[in-house]
């Protein structure tokens, strides 16, 4: 519904969504399924506040990215302090760490998930506002690190049932062989200046060649395939590292691609960079997207702390689970009277019924009805059984149980034969959720 005041429609922001009880079951699976991973691997989880300091973002993300100079919600609060809604979650996580002493002579491994603000054009798979989950690890120079992240992120797609995602990796190396690579690239895109478009012109002009790699514009693929490769440039510690990490990319049995022309829209990364993408999305088919970042936290001010991490778009991965219509489990049992007296019947039934068995979803159909219809409300809430009591049932201390989902005869079953069933039925469930 959409409110008036003052004579004017008040409708959500364009770019930022409600999400519906329709949907929120894909969010709660993705959420509590993400949870349960975490824990596997014992990464905490760290909450930060959704505004910080507009320099975090400009110091972190970097002055001159597209996320600072154009997408940024920035503003003045009372005090005349710059503020900015988070565009992203690492630089938040690094303040915090450095700001509570968490990295000190630590080894953290951080996860978190929340609300994310780009003033970007919305489209099917981007928004701004929209939901990230990340991790970040501190304090792991190996290049085990990044594989641990990668791993938790494959078995994570796999528990979603998301499995046609192709990971990319590359290595952007240090500053210094960044340096080295950006001169005989800013010699080869100048060679090729009519060929440019705007965007990469101002690129160019401002000292980014890099960003020129990621271009989506088609036209460019050519000049790109041909440009001089950052990997001839890069220092023997970098090489190695980047080695090391494909060799144990294999040696878990990971697919991956090298992608020489990844090189993310962020400043703060050195060495290995990666990116889950789909083909099933369109434009926005990056799913997962992060990198090492060793020079961050000095940076910010604290000792100077390897770090690697990566970010998940929420909103992404609903999309590609509806796509793919998975089932996701919502409701148990739908409990319905066989006529509108024996509603307060359901009613404690109901109750009954999540004392003896707390970890089932139950519905209550508490409204007039012809069972027939009831039944149907019964089918489409894709609960597994449908209780039903009526004067038989009464008569009899007896509850009827039917089974929705396979065509089985229908049982009736006293309260202590209907809670040993249930528990049976749900035992599985139950095992893999704990
Ligand atoms: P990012 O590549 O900017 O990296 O974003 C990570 C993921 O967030 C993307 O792959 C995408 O799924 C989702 N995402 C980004 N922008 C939007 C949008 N406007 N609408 C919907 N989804 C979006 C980062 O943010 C880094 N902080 C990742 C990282 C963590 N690197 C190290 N640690």
């Amino acid at each position: 519904m959409i409110m008036k005041h003052n004579n004017t429609l008040i409708q959500a922001i364009r770019g930022m969504n409600d999400v519906l009880p329709a949907d929120i079951q894909f969010w709660q699976h993705i959420e509590s399924l993400w949870r349960q991973i975490c824990r596997q691997y014992h990464y905490e989880e760290i909450r930060t506040p959704i505004v910080e300091h507009t320099q975090l973002f400009s110091r972190t993300v970097g002055e001159q990215t597209d996320i600072v100079t154009k997408e940024m919600y920035t503003f003045e609060d009372r005090n005349g302090d710059s503020l900015s809604l988070r565009p992203e979650g690492t630089a938040g996580c690094v303040r915090a760490c450095i700001e509570h002493g968490l990295t000190y002579h630590n080894i953290q491994r951080l996860w978190y998930l929340g609300a994310m603000f780009r003033h970007e054009r919305p489209q099917k798979g981007r928004y701004r506002q929209f939901y990230q989950i990340g991790v970040e690890t501190y304090g792991l120079h190996s290049p085990a690190a990044e594989i641990e992240l990668i791993l938790l992120n494959a078995r994570f797609l796999k528990a979603l049932g998301l499995e046609d995602l192709q990971l990319e990796i590359n290595t952007i190396g240090s500053a210094e062989s960044r340096q080295r690579y950006q001169k005989v690239l800013t010699q080869y895109l100048n060679q090729h200046q009519h060929r440019l478009d705007a965007d990469s012109k101002r690129r160019l002009k401002r000292g980014h060649p890099l960003r020129i790699l990621d271009s989506k514009n088609i036209e460019l693929a050519e000049l790109i395939k041909h440009a001089p490769v950052l990997s001839d440039y890069l220092s023997e510690d970098s090489s190695r590292h980047f080695d090391t990490v494909c060799q144990l990319l294999k040696d878990a049995s990971i697919p991956y691609k090298i992608n020489p022309h990844l090189v993310r829209g962020l400043d703060y990364y050195n060495d290995t960079v990666f990116e889950w993408k789909t083909q099933s999305l369109g434009a926005q088919g990056t799913v997962s997207a992060g990198g090492r970042y060793d020079d961050l936290v000095s940076m910010l001010g604290g000792q100077p702390t390897a770090a690697v991490g990566f970010a998940l778009g929420l909103e992404r991965l609903v999309l590609m689970l509806k796509n793919k219509s998975i089932d996701i489990p919502s409701v148990d049992l739908f409990l319905m009277p066989a006529e509108t007296k024996w509603i307060s019947n359901i009613l404690l039934l109901a109750e009954k019924l999540r004392d003896a068995l707390p970890y089932l979803s139950i519905h209550t159909h508490l409204s007039d009805g012809k069972l027939k219809r009831q039944f149907k409300h019964a089918d489409k809430s894709n609960a597994r059984f449908a209780l039903i009591i009526g004067q038989a049932e009464q008569n009899s201390h007896t509850i009827s149980i039917k089974n929705l989902r396979e065509t089985v005869p229908q049982q009736t079953l006293t309260m202590p034969a209907l809670i040993e069933f249930l528990h049976t039925q749900f035992k599985r469930k139950t095992d893999h959720e704990n």
